[in-house]
């Protein structure tokens, strides 16, 4: 029955793990299957072309394996990839970047958003199309921070190289009067300390993960695909290169522990 399929969950790496927690938290009885593009990870500076060529081979090999739903987790595929998909997918396929952009919309008074992520994502100009689709009278601020992405991968989400960094790339933001931030790629919700210690308390910051999972919830269920049995959820992750890593950078995000048999590689040729 296709509504005890699992769902499937793709990123570039290992940021979308930011996503899957935030839908494990969301909908406990579902099923993850869940690929990491760890071999050609960072698409944030890659050209539209090659992500939608990168995207399109993932989430073929998600469908191969019968999945319900497809949820983009990667902010630069969902910038580049989500109409292609959508289009040509047999199965829903949601992205990060519409649902975050909702909430932006939703949360600022003064009309005035930031908007934080790779330069792929900031370059495709989607986070501003869809706000100002909501409210042609909001202002958008984008601002590119590669530095976050290899920041974060280090373990230094609370090093002081990190809040000199944020300092660097949020004050050109701050100064044009921002009331929300949108944290556009899968990474920065791990640097939300920080950012938010920079940013103060007149900011409000939105976490498209959260959004996204919220968004699939209402999705799935507007479709009739939530999960009907009472089995519990089994996750299962691919990774294009280094299981070990993946794992253990794994371990410190999501509610579940994986163990060695539930992380695979998968090599596209
Ligand atoms: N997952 C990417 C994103 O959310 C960040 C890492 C990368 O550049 O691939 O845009």
């Amino acid at each position: 029955m296709t509504n005890n399929l699992p769902i499937g969950v793709f990123d570039s790496g290992v940021g979308g793990l930011t996503v899957a927690k935030e839908i494990m938290l969301r909908l406990p009885k579902e099923s993850l299957l869940y690929f990491g593009d760890t071999a050609r990870v960072p698409y944030g500076n890659k050209s539209e072309e090659t992500v939608i060529a990168y995207s399109r081979q993932i989430a073929q090999f998600l469908c191969s394996h019968k999945v319900k739903a497809i949820v983009i987790a990667c902010n630069t595929a969902s910038a580049f990839a989500l109409d292609t998909l959508a289009a040509e997918l047999p199965v829903p396929v949601i992205g990060v970047v519409k649902p975050g952009a909702k909430a932006a919309a939703a949360k600022t008074e003064k009309g005035r958003i930031g908007v934080i992520a790779t330069s792929g994502t900031i370059r495709s100009g989607l986070y501003e199309r869809y706000l100002n689709s909501i409210n042609p009278d909001i202002k958008v601020f984008g601002k590119a921070c590669p530095l976050f992405v290899p920041l974060v991968e280090e373990g230094l989400t609370e090093d002081s190289v990190t809040k000199q960094m944020a300092e660097r790339y949020l004050t050109p933001l701050l100064e044009e009067g921002i009331d929300a931030l949108v944290l556009g790629c899968t990474h920065y919700p791990l640097l939300t300390d920080v950012i938010g210690e920079v940013c103060g308390n007149g900011v409000t910051l939105v976490n498209p993960a959260y959004e996204t999972a919220k968004e699939l919830s209402e999705l799935l269920s507007k479709k009739g695909l939530l999960k009907t049995d009472d089995t519990p959820a089994v996750h299962r992750f691919f990774v294009s290169d280094g299981e070990e890593q993946f794992r253990r950078f794994a371990d410190t995000i999501l509610p579940c522990e994986l163990e060695e048999a539930d992380v695979s590689r998968k090599v596209f040729s």
